[in-house]
């Protein structure tokens, strides 16, 4: 599936060595769909050609204001109103400087102050530059004007130094941009997700845990976010780094046993929307050890479980009729061994949800893709195979539809 199918992109090229990596971006953001319009300040033509833009973008570049190719000379109007975006990448500190004080003296800035469409900037410079009170300055400014960041990512700059200021790698920006045009329908909703496992410890260094990678709810968290949403995650143990989009963030809350998690839910329930993700631990050590247990030969020790908290179905005790919806909407989710269709739909009723998706088939833990099985009061709906986040997607825009 191409996920910038049809989009018009204007993609602005700034005088920075990110330079280079603007080839591979146009060659990404074209195999999703995207028609690219390449426009370059003069300093870019320092790093790379037109030759190479035009040559993978398909369509001749723009260099120039005074450009007479567009019948009425005004290149500046005619490419922003065709475009569905502005992206610039890389976006020097200068070029930050001048968009945010509404300077335009060449084509690509002017075309920022005459654009009607969204403006989205890869910014891409020295460490010290990007630290230096001017360019935090110039980012405030364009902030406020509405205009979104896109990194930058810190590492090892081609300077030589390391810190903030290093361009997304293109396959990032990608992904920023097709977030950036996911719909948003649950902008000012609140969204509550738990993920990943938990794990009871049987002493300091064991315990008992189940298989999750987290990467389901994780991409639920994402898909969220992008749909315009206010998103809080809470997680179990897993290595997963919380998605971050242009246009937000995730608050996180770290847990460890579902004791942890329980509480945490709980004093989050002010929500649009709840997503129990999450595989907890049925049982919880009701005797750990404070200390590790030593190896005896031929005895084993006796461990006492305890029934651990059901989150979900507390979540669901609280929840009420706002206008005629149900608040929190509770989604649960369902991974069986056996017997999906039945045991899943099961579960949807002992639980009181008006929705639970299962996970289908074995190989789902610790993959990138999934094939999800929604059932609720009026049936069921198969999304079939592809990647999480994806999946994801499609069940937000569903999910969305409800309340
Ligand atoms: O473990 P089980 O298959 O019953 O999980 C079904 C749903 O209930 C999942 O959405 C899971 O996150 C949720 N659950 C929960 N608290 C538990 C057990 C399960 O929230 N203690």
């Amino acid at each position: 599936m191409q996920l910038l199918l049809n989009k018009k992109i204007v993609l602005g090229i700034s005088g920075g060595i990110a330079a280079y990596k603007a080839a591979e971006l146009v060659r990404l953001l074209i195999q999703e769909g995207a028609t690219i319009q390449v426009v370059m300040s003069d300093a870019a033509l320092k790093f790379v050609t037109p030759i190479t833009m035009q040559a993978l973008s398909g369509n001749p570049v723009f260099i120039s204001q005074w450009d007479n190719r567009i019948a009425n000379n005004m290149a500046h109007i005619e490419l922003s109103r065709s475009a569905d975006a502005i992206l610039i990448a890389p976006s020097t500190a200068d070029l930050m400087a001048k968009v945010s004080l509404g300077l335009a003296d060449d084509l690509l800035t002017t075309l920022c102050l005459a654009r009607n469409c969204p403006l989205l900037l890869a910014p891409a410079m020295n460490r010290e530059m990007w630290d230096h009170a001017a360019t935090q300055r110039s980012i405030k400014r364009l902030e406020n004007d509405g205009v979104a960041l896109l990194g930058p990512a810190s590492g090892f700059q081609a300077c030589g130094e390391t810190g903030m200021g290093r361009m997304l790698e293109p396959s990032e920006i990608a992904e920023q941009l097709i977030a950036f045009f996911q719909p948003k329908p649950l902008t000012n909703k609140r969204v509550l997700i738990t993920a990943g496992p938990t794990f009871e410890a049987i002493d300091p260094v064991r315990g008992i845990t189940n298989l999750s990678s987290g990467k389901m709810g994780f991409a639920i968290a994402r898909a969220a976010l992008e749909a315009g949403a206010e998103v809080h995650l809470i997680a179990g143990p897993c290595d997963l780094e919380t998605p971050l989009l242009a246009t937000g963030k995730i608050l996180r809350t770290n847990v460890v046993s579902a004791k942890e998690m329980h509480a945490a839910t709980l004093a989050s329930l002010d929500c649009d929307l709840f997503f129990a993700v999450a595989a907890v631990a049925d049982w919880g050590i009701a005797n750990p050890s404070k200390e590790k247990i030593k190896r005896r030969s031929q005895t084993s020790p006796q461990i006492e479980f305890t029934s651990n908290p059901d989150i979900l179905q507390e979540v669901v005790q609280s929840v009420k009729i706002v206008n005629g919806k149900l608040r929190p909407y509770c989604v649960g989710f369902s991974a069986e061994s056996t017997e999906l269709m039945k045991n899943a739909s099961e579960k949807r009723i002992q639980k009181g949800i008006p929705l639970i998706v299962g996970n289908i088939g074995p190989d789902t833990f610790g993959s990138d893709l999934n094939q999800l099985l929604l059932i609720d009061e009026m049936g069921q709906k198969k999304l079939s195979r592809a990647t999480k986040l994806q999946l994801a997607r499609q069940l937000i825009q569903s999910v969305a539809k409800k309340i």
